[in-house]
């Protein structure tokens, strides 16, 4: 069979990691990446053998040998990259979340899409984790019954510098947009309406940006469940990802992983290990164990069993889409300080 030939556009901490990846996967050919930072990711496509690597992305998407895109560029880059690559001809994208960093363009994305039948998957790797996805089957398989509630912990370790926030989308777009996604992944169903407060506990800056570092959402979902998301950019004791579903039948709860479940018991307390953390920066090769190591590799040889096999993967742009359409009434809720119906903003 010959190999599916990939090109990973951004190689920082994401793209890195999905190039690792990729090198792991007998069916792939990763043939090119491109980063403008081509002296400082030299270094680092030499030692994973990477052949080439590009300044400009349109080398990548203009390239006819290559199959498929990796786009792990910033966030408000997405959009320009991915239309390029469709008009190019290309037909199998996987994108990170979020699939753009606003509402209008995430909807331009997607009718480019279904009018081309691209196959786009986006990196929303919790589905592919195995307590995410245990959640879903128990909810599915109903379990727990009706579900009533819904309780999600996101705490990030670090905020991110200034100059990634700006392309990021912001908090609703770049953190919480993961559990928008994980709340309808996992109760299939869609949000119906949105009501956010933010504020800035952390870094000052992040108000000069008009977005917050702390928040709550809660969101009405379609079959009358209500789902309460906390989250932070910021947590001393580092990544806390937790979630809760309650339900007719009972309740199905996630902690968070940790290297082993050992407690230590002496004169001062318990002491247990600290919770995973989050993807550590690239050192190569990575081997630090971090929390949804395999879910990320998981998402992406799922993607490449699709092109294998000609299917459809998930979640896709219409996934993506919806997610970003929360974000934005997340983001516009904070802001006048109501809810926002969701059906207001579809089609926008
Ligand atoms: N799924 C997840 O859990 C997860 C986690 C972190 C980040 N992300 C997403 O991944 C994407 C990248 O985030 P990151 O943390 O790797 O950021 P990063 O800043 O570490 O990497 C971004 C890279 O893109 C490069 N870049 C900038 N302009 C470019 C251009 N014109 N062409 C090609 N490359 C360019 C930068 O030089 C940098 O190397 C974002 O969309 C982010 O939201 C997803």
């Amino acid at each position: 069979m010959e190999k599916v030939k990939f090109g990973v556009i951004g190689m920082g901490n994401m793209g890195s990691l999905h190039a690792e990846n990729l090198l792991k996967m007998k069916e792939v050919e990763l043939k090119i990446v491109s980063d403008p930072r081509v002296d400082e990711v030299m270094d680092l496509t030499s030692t994973l053998g990477i052949p080439k690597i590009a300044a400009n992305w349109g080398e990548v998407v203009e390239d006819p040998e290559i199959d498929a895109i990796v786009v792990t560029a910033p966030t408000v880059l997405h959009y320009e990259i991915i239309s390029s690559a469709i008009n190019s001809g290309k037909k199998w994208i996987f994108t990170e979340k979020p699939v753009t960093h606003d509402l209008r363009s995430a909807k331009k994305l997607l009718e480019l899409v279904e009018k081309n039948n691209i196959k786009l998957q986006v990196g929303f790797n919790r589905r592919f984790d195995h307590n995410y996805k245990k959640i879903h089957d128990i909810i599915e398989g109903g379990k727990i019954g009706e579900v009533h509630i819904i309780r999600d912990v996101t705490r990030d370790p670090e905020i991110h510098g200034v100059d990634f926030l700006k392309g990021s989308g912001g908090l609703f777009y770049d953190i919480f947009i993961h559990e928008f996604d994980i709340v309808r992944y996992i109760i299939s169903q869609e949000v119906e309406r949105v009501y956010a407060v933010g504020s800035v506990k952390w870094e000052p800056r992040i108000k000069e940006l008009g977005d917050y570092d702390t928040a709550v959402v809660v969101l009405e979902i379609s079959g009358g469940a209500i789902a309460v998301i906390e989250g932070t950019m910021k947590s001393v004791y580092g990544y806390d990802q937790r979630l809760e579903a309650f339900g007719s039948k009972g309740s199905i709860l996630i902690l968070n992983d940790r290297e082993t479940t050992t407690v230590l018991s002496d004169g001062n307390g318990l002491l247990l290990d600290k919770p995973f953390q989050d993807v550590p920066p690239y050192r190569p090769l990575r081997h630090t164990k971090h929390r949804y190591e395999e879910s990320y590799f998981e998402e992406l040889y799922e993607f490449v069993r699709c092109i294998v096999e000609n299917k459809t993967p998930l979640p896709t742009a219409e996934d993506g889409y919806k997610a970003n359409l929360v974000a934005e009434c997340a983001k516009i809720s904070s802001k006048e300080n109501k809810p926002i119906l969701v059906g207001n903003f579809e089609g926008i």
